[in-house]
């Protein structure tokens, strides 16, 4: 199957593309930066908001991941203009299918940024295109790097309240992966981390992995994304979920074998060799969900 996929530099992205190459399929890539394409992956440029390349992008495609995001600060206008233009594109193009990654809890708490996640739902929904949804809870990747950002701060500010289940990138890159393999389902799916934490637990596990030394201050996170996340409602209990621990992520085991193939063929997904990140074909893009700077209260 030939599968564009945008927001392929993203955090996702960076985990969807080689799950994709090694189970067979032809990858296109879309970035709104030049790429060179590889044997692997054929990147086309474009831009969801101006809508330019992207005609291109989905001509002779049989599906679509739709990854690509502006984050919480872009004001959907990726998530929602950046769809309507790609459905438009994909509708005249004849795609097949479209999986679009969203957020668990967009339909108990659809505020801010989750509101435009829902809004693209709805649109994709509408299309006339088959389509599948996964929702998944915030992931370790993205995690790392917003901890690793916050540790610049003399002190870690910590809303002991707020449940998070961090899902590893590599586990949702493999069930999207099957879910494209699938055909449409014309529904949506959750997929959360194996455990549910507080920010604290979060937090210390993270410090102590990173060999980091700051102390934590008890805060409350002002607004009504954190007070949905507070009650609850960006955790999923759906039975369907990923295996890698949050310290798994943090603890990743070293590589048994030094030969790349076999490293690649047999470390488990928490090994270095099998981080996004360590693929040089692959360029890891930050993500910016949900984990803004909090207030002290
Ligand atoms: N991060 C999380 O914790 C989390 C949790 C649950 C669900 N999700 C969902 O998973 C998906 C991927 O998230 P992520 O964290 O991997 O994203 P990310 O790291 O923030 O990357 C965003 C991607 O979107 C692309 N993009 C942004 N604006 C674009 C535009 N105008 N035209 C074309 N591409 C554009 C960027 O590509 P270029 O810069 O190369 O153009 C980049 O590859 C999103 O749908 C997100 O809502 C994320």
């Amino acid at each position: 199957m030939r599968i564009l996929v945008t927001g392929a530099t993203g955090t996702l992205g960076g985990a969807l593309l080689p799950a994709l190459v090694r189970a067979g399929h032809r990858v296109r890539a879309l970035s709104r930066r030049e790429r060179e394409s590889t044997g692997r992956v054929e990147w086309f440029w474009g831009d969801l908001i101006s809508g330019r390349g992207v005609a291109d992008a989905v001509h002779g495609v049989d599906a679509i991941a739709h990854l690509a995001t502006s984050g919480p600060r872009g004001r959907g206008a990726a998530d929602v203009h950046g769809t309507h233009r790609l459905l438009l594109a994909a509708r005249e193009a004849g795609v097949q299918h479209l999986l679009y990654t969203s957020v668990v809890g967009v339909d108990r708490a659809a505020i801010g940024y989750l509101g435009h996640k829902l809004e693209a739902e709805r649109l994709i929904g509408e299309s006339g295109i088959g389509w599948t949804v996964l929702r998944a809870t915030r992931f370790q990747q993205s995690l790392d790097q917003r901890l690793r950002a916050y540790s610049s701060f003399p002190v870690m500010l910590v809303d002991r309240s707020l449940p998070w289940q961090p899902v590893h990138t590599g586990e949702v890159a493999a069930l999207a992966a099957a879910l494209l393999a699938g055909g449409p389902e014309g529904k949506e799916f959750e997929f959360g981390g194996p455990q549910v934490m507080d920010t604290e637990e979060l937090v210390r596990t993270w410090l102590r992995a990173r060999n980091v030394r700051r102390p934590c201050l008890p805060v409350h996170y002002p607004g009504r994304p954190y007070a949905a996340q507070r009650d609850g409602e960006l955790v999923t209990d759906a039975d369907s979920r990923g295996v890698i621990t949050w310290y798994d992520y943090l603890h990743p085991a070293p590589p048994a074998l030094s030969d790349d193939f076999a490293t690649e063929h047999t470390a488990s997904p928490t090994s270095p060799a099998n981080q996004p990140e360590n693929d040089p074909d692959l360029h890891v893009y930050g993500g910016d969900e949900g984990y803004e700077r909090p207030t002290r209260s």
